[in-house]
């Protein structure tokens, strides 16, 4: 039985993570979160309070890790600004929580010798031509396109070295685009079914050929438990579940699962730089590890995910104002 550090654990994946960790496992939680806009404790409720202990702070906190570090086997690191249109109109937090707060977090786990798990992104690696028949893999070079996987990747880096340099234990995976429920309202499918349940069209960046590699919470989930039960010290995995959408044809699912027709969206303005195509290979992870994914079915997962936010309009509609205020302001 181990205990776990799990960072920005009251965020989407992260929280995912925790349900998934003290459902499945004996192992014991501890969350440190910093409550920004994207984090909800309410996204931890019914939890069973002897094995999860939540502890409201930041990662770049240096005392608050060394009263933390000897208390856990492992530190789990979800924390991070994760959305990329944010990042283009305010870039400053990524680089103190992307970059600064990873280098408090790795510098105290370097002090306790305690192993690391650093959760990224496969947009560090830029994005693919649609027809392109190469997809990402761990040895792709990177090529960062906006400031929220230029900070990511320059996070990734940072752990690298401290695996090389200092002997840090560390692992790190790179994962695509996921959905389920829980996901913050700025976030595409959210963003989508909650306008539909507002009475608002979708919104559609450009053409909304732009394809995205989607894969449910849960299966990032199982990755990254299988990674920290096997995973090799030193080692990238990618995570990935074969989930290739282009955007139009995602808003169209919605559409027709929430009983619209299927034109019934608006085209706006794109994301200035927006990245074509992201497509994992993650064969390694399965074929070293064994993991496979079991929400292979991304129509009956988007038909849930749905469901899951018609039921659950207390945890979302609190923050929807303010992400549609921020929108209006690039017309988006
Ligand atoms: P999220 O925005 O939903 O949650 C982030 C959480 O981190 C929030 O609870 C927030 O309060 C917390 N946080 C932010 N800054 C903090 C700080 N300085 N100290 C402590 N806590 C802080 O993000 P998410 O979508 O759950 O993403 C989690 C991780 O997974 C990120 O590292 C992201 O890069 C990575 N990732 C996300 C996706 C995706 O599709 N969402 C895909 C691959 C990888
Ligand atoms: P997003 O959920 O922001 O994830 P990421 O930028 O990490 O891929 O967006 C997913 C895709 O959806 C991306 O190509 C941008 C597009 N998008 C829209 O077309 N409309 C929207 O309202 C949003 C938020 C995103």
């Amino acid at each position: 039985m181990s205990t776990f550090l799990v960072t920005g654990g009251a965020g989407f994946i992260g929280s995912n993570f925790v349900h998934y960790v003290l459902e499945s496992t004996d192992h014991r939680v501890i969350v440190l979160d910093k409550l920004t806009y994207a984090g909800n404790r309410a996204s931890l409720k019914g939890l069973p309070v002897n094995r999860m202990t939540f502890m409201h702070g930041d990662i770049a906190d240096a005392d608050l890790l060394d009263e933390l570090m000897p208390q856990v086997d492992a530190v789990v690191h979800y924390a991070a600004e994760s959305h990329n249109d944010n990042s283009l109109n305010d870039p400053r937090p990524f680089v103190d929580t992307n970059i600064l707060g990873t280098y408090a977090l790795i510098e105290a786990a370097r002090r306790h010798d305690v192993r690391f798990h650093h959760i990224s992104t496969d947009e560090v690696y830029g994005d693919l031509e649609l027809d392109d028949t190469e997809r990402f893999t761990e040895t792709t070079p990177y090529n960062p396109s906006s400031p929220y996987s230029s900070t990511k990747a320059g996070s990734d880096l940072l752990v690298r070295a401290w695996v090389r340099s200092f002997g840090l234990r560390a692992t790190i995976s790179n994962c695509s685009n996921n959905y389920g429920p829980y996901q913050h309202v700025e976030k595409f499918i959210p963003r989508q079914i909650t306008n539909v349940l507002d009475g608002v069209r979708p919104r559609l960046y450009g053409e909304g050929l732009n394809v995205r590699d989607w894969i449910h919470a849960n299966d990032h989930s199982s990755a990254v438990l299988t990674i920290l039960e096997r995973g090799r010290l030193g080692e990238t995995y990618l995570i990935g579940a074969d989930g290739e959408h282009n955007n139009k044809a995602v808003i169209e699912s919605i559409l027709e699962i929430m009983g619209e027709s299927a034109g019934a969206y608006d085209h706006v303005v794109d994301r200035p730089g927006h990245d074509l195509r992201y497509a994992i290979d993650s064969t390694t992870l399965r074929t070293e590890l064994g993991w496979f994914p079991q929400y292979s079915d991304f129509h009956a997962g988007l038909e849930a995910t749905v469901q899951w936010y018609r039921d659950n309009e207390p945890w979302w509609r609190p923050q929807k104002a303010a992400a549609e205020a921020k929108y209006q302001l690039t017309g988006q």
